[in-house]
């Protein structure tokens, strides 16, 4: 749910023919990314790890709040005016925020070369080699790139995009929008991917879509392709984002609840504690349905962990709305929470509706939660002071080189002094014991491989 901007690494670069991405926004652009550099392979481009090296520089971005574009539109007006006359050097912006302008971008930015909409990668090197800039904005309906093999960076965690779009429209919303209507990828497609980045030596996949649950290709519904993700060897994680309170089947659920592989953590966006802010956003669901879907889910996984997503400050959002948001995020215990201000955007249903929670009154309810997460996800990191927990190892934590870190199935970062040459490598499950927890991480020393 990060904005911050991911760059691709290096790979072997042909002449005039290097590309540098930077990407913004959500796990989705990051995939899309690896998409991208997939289909842009294929005509003889290669990734480079800075924009200096680059012919071709491109911005991959998103559109779900106003300071997503805003970021944006500064750091490209910047590197157009880095941009040397010496080589040609072409600019241009990818994804939603390119989907939800589409040509007045080209007006408003003067030197921007290029602008692709997320069902127009396929055309993205022809756009490249045009003379005068040049837009593909055309959404379609039966676009998957189930045939691109995406180009992904080395590492443990393989981001794999099992759907497109979403149907939902709910009123605040631009994704309907700039992403176009939910399609699946086929299942046969989907298993040779997952057997292929096993191969490439990942050991935990992040199945992702939209409204991932929502996913169905013929007979395929979700829960069965939870459980073929499952039982693919080498794959000793399974976790899949965001999906929608709503889309949550009894196949699925019994997947949680048997398939050990599954991560315990799920993200599930309530946006608000109150039916009536629900209701007006369209959410397609009521707070109870929500409540009793977290039983559900913690009596099939009783070791889960749940984050979420809530925007404060939705036009009619009352004191008491508020209050009642503030409430159940208790109630519930939420581990993590990614807190949003309402920001209106042009296009959706919300975007008519007058906004009645002013900015500071916004940033107040905003700093609030924010305040209250932190000592709940301190005084829950907390509990697990003295257990042992199962930590699939990704990295070393920059201050401390000498030490191990990774996420345990809860989706918890955890640091930890590894056990010396019998420990567990990059890769590998760590039997951790844990020491001290902060609000954000949980840090200890290895007892064993797990
Ligand atoms: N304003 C604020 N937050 C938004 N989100 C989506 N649209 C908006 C908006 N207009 C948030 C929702 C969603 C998350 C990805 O971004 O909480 O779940
Ligand atoms: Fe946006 Fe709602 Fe679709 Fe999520 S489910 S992408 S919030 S419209």
């Amino acid at each position: 749910m990060s904005t911050a901007p991911t760059s691709i690494g290096a790979i072997a670069a042909g002449p005039g023919r290097t590309v540098y991405i930077e990407t913004y926004g959500c796990q989705m652009n990051v995939s899309d990314s690896e998409l991208i550099l997939g289909v842009l392979a294929d005509r003889g481009y290669a990734a480079v790890a800075e924009p200096s090296r680059a012919d071709v520089i491109l911005l991959n971005t998103c559109a779900i709040r106003e300071n997503a574009e805003t970021r944006v539109a500064r750091r490209v007006g910047q590197l157009i005016s880095e941009r040397r006359s010496t080589r040609r050097v072409r600019i241009g912006l990818a994804g939603c925020m390119a989907q939800h302008h589409r040509d007045r971008l080209l007006e408003r930015i003067p030197g921007l070369d290029f602008v692709v909409g997320p069902d127009g990668y396929r055309r993205l090197a022809d756009l490249l080699e045009a003379d005068e800039p040049a837009i593909a904005v055309q959404l379609d309906r039966r676009e998957t790139y189930a045939d691109i093999l995406p180009m992904r960076e080395r590492g443990v965690r393989a981001w794999v995009t099992i759907m497109r779009g979403c149907d939902r429209f709910c009123t605040f919303c631009v994704v309907p929008f700039v992403r176009g209507r939910e399609r699946s990828l086929p299942p046969d497609v989907l298993g040779e991917e997952l057997v292929r980045v096993a191969s490439e030596g990942f050991r935990e996949v992040v199945l992702l879509g939209q409204t991932v649950n929502s996913y169905r290709h013929g007979e395929t519904g979700f829960g069965e392709l939870l459980r073929m993700a499952c039982d693919v060897q080498g794959i000793e994680r399974v976790r899949f984002t965001s999906p929608h309170p709503a889309d949550f089947d009894d196949a699925t659920i019994a997947a949680l609840g048997e398939c050990p592989k599954l991560g315990a953590y799920i993200h599930l966006p309530l946006q608000s504690g109150s039916d009536s802010v629900l209701e007006s956003m369209q959410r397609g669901h009521t707070l109870d349905e929500y409540r009793r879907l977290v039983a559900r889910l913690r009596a099939a996984v009783p070791s889960l962990a749940l984050s979420t997503d809530i925007i404060v400050g939705y036009p009619g959002e009352t004191d008491d709305d508020f209050e009642a948001t503030s409430r159940v995020m208790d109630d519930i215990g939420f581990d993590h929470a990614f807190l949003f201000k309402y920001s209106p955007r042009e296009g959706t249903r919300s975007f008519r509706l007058e906004e009645t929670v002013d900015e500071t009154a916004k940033g107040e309810r905003l700093e609030r939660l924010i305040a209250e997460q932190q000592a709940r996800s301190l005084r829950i990191n907390r509990q697990m002071i003295g257990r042992t927990t199962e930590v699939l190892v990704e990295s070393s934590p920059k201050k401390q080189p000498d030490w191990l870190s990774g996420k345990n199935a809860q989706f918890k970062t955890v640091a930890f002094e590894p056990a010396g040459p019998t420990g567990a490598r990059h890769g590998e499950l760590a039997s951790v014991l844990v020491e001290a927890a902060t609000s954000q991480t949980l840090s200890g020393r290895e007892i064993g491989r797990a």
